[in-house]
């Protein structure tokens, strides 16, 4: 099969990343989460007591980070490793959401993610998550899907996630933090949260999982074919 790039935005909580995953594993594609790599940087910050709004804290920050993916050959699950360790359940945790929007927002700290997400997506046949992939990272992605959902529905899901992980959350503050992070990664200088003009936007709101993974792998394929339609009518 044809190789593109899938970029997938939207608000937090939307099941980007478990739609993103379950689209590229449907399509042999590499899957790419590229909030993990903006919440391993904010453990990061965190666990090395650095400010990020101190720019001699980022410049250390940064040179002392390395955020690396590898596959768990047990479960077949792509995992987050920040400096060597496995920080895939650690950056998931209400420390970290409430703490990465923050980070998100440095100007510095984005350019050094953008440009790791850019060389991970170079050779293509890959589906990234995030908030700025569309706009930003990939803006010649061959697919641009915007996912939104209600608030409801969203904190509804993201308890449920929390729980089976086995952290129990109020709903109310799952709402406040999403609520929050929504109105920063949208409102921010550096590479707002935007539904940019050529991307399809999915609301999942009435949506099953399954369905929302079909409609994105059922546009992919049509993309997929056009393409290779169009370069066999110039060969
Ligand atoms: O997708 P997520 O909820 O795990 O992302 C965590 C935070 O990282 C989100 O609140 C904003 C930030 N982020 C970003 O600014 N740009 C991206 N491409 C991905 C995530």
């Amino acid at each position: 099969m044809g190789k593109i790039v899938i970029a997938i935005d939207g608000y937090s909580g939307c099941g980007k990343s478990s739609t993103a995953k379950a689209v590229a594993k449907d399509l042999g594609f590499t899957y790419i989460d590229s909030g993990a790599m903006y919440r391993a940087a904010t453990l990061h910050f965190l666990n090395s007591y650095l400010s990020p709004s101190n720019p001699q804290d980022v410049k250390k920050g940064l040179e002392s980070m390395k955020i690396t993916f590898l596959i768990n050959p047990e479960t077949g699950r792509q995992e987050t490793y920040l400096n060597g360790l496995n920080v895939e359940d650690e950056i998931r945790t209400m420390a970290v959401s409430e703490k990465v929007s923050e980070i998100a927002t440095v100007k510095e700290i984005r350019k050094e993610l953008v440009a790791q997400q850019q060389r991970l997506g170079r050779s293509k046949g890959v589906v990234m998550d995030g908030r700025d992939i569309g706009s930003v990272v990939f803006p010649d992605a061959e697919l641009k899907i915007f996912m939104t959902a209600n608030l409801d529905t969203r904190s509804f899901r993201r308890q449920q996630e929390l729980l089976e992980k086995g952290e129990l959350v109020d709903l109310e503050m799952i709402k406040r933090n999403l609520a929050e992070r929504d109105r920063i990664d949208s409102s921010r200088a550096e590479s707002p949260l935007v539904k940019v003009a050529d991307a399809v936007e999915i609301d999942t709101s009435n949506l099953t999982f399954e369905e929302q993974v079909a409609q994105i792998v059922h546009m992919a394929k049509e993309v997929i074919d056009n393409a290779k339609d169009h370069a066999s009518n110039h060969r």
